[in-house]
């Protein structure tokens, strides 16, 4: 008898357990009905489009860490050969200007994956230190060494927790030992904004 009274009072207790959450939900429906009923103003969408510069340097701030294969591409200022995994850690300035204020560093990795040599997959992080926000934000995707290349952001850190956009990189310069690129960041925070399509 003991054993059954207990039995009964644990399915009470287990009754009451799956009641709760179903409280819970029916509580913020409502509430949820009611907000709209009193028009409340739309979500801000929260983003962030900005341009920086990033200036690499061969031999100094990135290097060839393993040659492609034989009979690829050749070496030249836009082509490596196919295989060739190059590894990077880059300053990323406000202004072209490799004098100008350094507000962040790209660190990343690129595969020659072109049989032209021209195009690469691309596995970067941005460490930024901007005024109002600092962190991360990683990117991956394919490079093409002549034209702009649009990379999708996959996570970010910290001020940049839950980003989702994508980076442009454009070389502007590719004459002398320093290359520089405009990287093209375009972030956004949830709630995200409804498809236009
Ligand atoms: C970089 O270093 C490698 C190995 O020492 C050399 O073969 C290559 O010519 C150098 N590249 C430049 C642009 O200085
Ligand atoms: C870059 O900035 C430095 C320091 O502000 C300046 O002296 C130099 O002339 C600038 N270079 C160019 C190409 O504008």
């Amino acid at each position: 008898m003991a054993f059954a009274l207990h039995n009964y009072a644990l399915a009470m207790l287990l009754l009451v357990l799956a009641i709760i959450p179903f409280e819970a939900t029916c509580d913020s429906h409502h509430h949820h009905h009611h907000r709209r009923h009193r028009r409340p103003a739309p979500p801000r969408h929260k983003s962030l489009h900005m341009s920086l510069f990033q200036h690499e340097t061969i031999n100094k701030t990135g290097y060839v860490i393993v040659n492609g294969v034989e009979g690829g591409a050749e070496t030249t200022a836009t082509t490596t050969p196919f295989g060739t995994l190059f590894v990077f850690q880059d300053p990323l300035t406000a202004k072209a200007n490799r004098s100008s204020k350094q507000l962040g560093t790209a660190e990343g990795t690129s595969i020659t994956s072109g049989l032209d040599g021209l195009s690469s997959i691309s596995v970067v992080k941005l460490t930024l230190r901007l005024k109002d926000r600092k962190g991360s934000i990683s990117i991956v995707g394919g490079t093409n060494n002549m034209k702009r290349s649009d990379h999708p952001v996959v996570g970010g850190t910290k001020d940049f927790l839950f980003v989702q956009g994508y980076v442009t990189s454009s070389p502007i310069n590719l004459k002398g030992s320093t290359v520089v690129y405009k990287i093209g960041l375009h972030l956004y925070w949830p709630p995200y904004p409804p498809q236009a399509f």
